[in-house]
């Protein structure tokens, strides 16, 4: 029997940094998928790229890629303080987005690239590649569906201990460094995705020597009574293990529970564990996000339901609280709408 033929969807790519590898390999194992184009900020690095991914259009610069009349999604692959300009050019020649997380800078940018995309009425979407992986589409049925009852607790830890060095992006102000915007944004994504959006923000932070945040806990009060305790570090590597638990259990997302592949659900007392096992059997993990933008974007949806846009919005404005509590401000931040 033959397997039906998914329409094609033709990708683009802005950036030939280290996720956009990861993401070119992704669209491999995506059925339907064709990378067409990358744009990258010298025509070295974007043929290089094109060499290593077997793409045709290989473009010298943002603006060129963007206007490639040949594609129909952008993924876009810049550090954060990119994301704003890069997505926004390319709703300007009405072509869809796929953006890196963090989204954007702060809310502000946000609500911008928002406003355009559903002004033009095309298909926006943040990259959060672990809200589509199974053992989360799982874990969420599971709590949509009342197994645990309503989420009380949420535990979560994530983090890449990483040497301080000023020019890594993870520590470099001016590329949008700092371990909320890069690493913390996953847990407060899945903390939003089982418990939404939080009453009460608590946190603190310490710095590292060029001003960002290298690790920091946050804690989340909400109205249910439910509580969510993150912390995340680029000093240390903690076990990123992930556990929502409610009055009838809990979940337990194994670890790296951010690219998770297995999940134990305990009901009752806790003495019968069940454990799931989503091990990738193809692919890099990354094809996920993909095959959903493109089911989007063959339904003809501007917006995704399992990553929606106001959820963005909501998650940007948290960590905009996050870093008032903190003092820590980016140039983005001083730029007048
Ligand atoms: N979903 C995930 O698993 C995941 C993982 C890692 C990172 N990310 C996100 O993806 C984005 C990129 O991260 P990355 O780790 O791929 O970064 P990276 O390795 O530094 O690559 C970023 C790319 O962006 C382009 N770029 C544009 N302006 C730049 C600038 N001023 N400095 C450096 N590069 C610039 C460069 O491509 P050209 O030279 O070709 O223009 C560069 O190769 C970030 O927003 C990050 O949060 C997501």
């Amino acid at each position: 029997m033959t397997e039906p033929n998914p329409s094609t969807i033709r990708w683009g790519i802005i950036g030939t940094g280290s996720i956009a590898k990861k993401f070119a390999t992704g669209l491999q194992s995506a059925p339907g998928a064709e990378l067409v184009a990358v744009g990258s900020r010298a025509q070295a690095t974007a043929d290089a790229f094109g060499d290593a991914y077997d793409i045709p259009h290989r473009h010298a610069s943002y603006a060129d890629l963007a206007s490639d009349p040949d594609i129909d999604v952008v993924y876009v692959a810049t550090p954060h303080p990119g994301h704003r300009d890069a997505t926004l050019l390319c709703l300007d020649h009405g072509t869809a987005v796929l953006c890196e997380k963090a989204f954007a800078m702060n809310a502000r940018e946000a609500e911008e690239m928002i406003a355009s995309a559903r002004d033009k009425n095309l298909f926006l979407m943040e990259a959060m590649w672990t809200r589509f992986r199974p053992a989360i589409r799982t874990a969420h049925e599971l709590v949509q569906s009342g197994a645990i009852g309503d989420p009380e607790l949420f535990t979560v830890a994530v983090g890449w201990g990483s040497p301080f060095n000023t020019s890594s992006r993870l520590f470099a102000k001016e590329l949008g460094g700092g371990i909320l915007l890069d690493g913390g944004v996953y847990p407060i994504s899945l903390a939003s995705h089982f418990l939404g959006a939080p009453d009460r923000i608590t946190t603190l932070a310490h710095m590292a020597p060029s001003d960002v945040d290298d690790q920091a806990g946050v804690l989340f009060g909400y109205q249910s009574g439910a509580i969510a305790s993150i912390v995340f570090s680029s000093r240390v590597t903690p076990h990123a293990i992930a556990t929502l638990v409610g009055a009838k259990g809990r979940i337990e997302i194994h670890e790296d529970w951010h690219k998770p592949e297995g999940l134990t659900v305990r009901l009752g007392t806790g003495a019968d564990a069940e454990v799931h096992d989503f091990a990738l059997t193809e692919g890099n993990g990354y094809q996920y996000e993909a095959v959903h933008v493109m089911d989007c974007l063959r339904a003809g949806r501007s917006e995704s339901d399992i990553m929606p846009l106001d959820e963005t919005l909501a998650i940007m404005r948290t960590m905009d609280t996050i870093r008032e509590q903190w003092g820590l401000t980016y140039d983005a931040d001083l730029a007048t709408a």
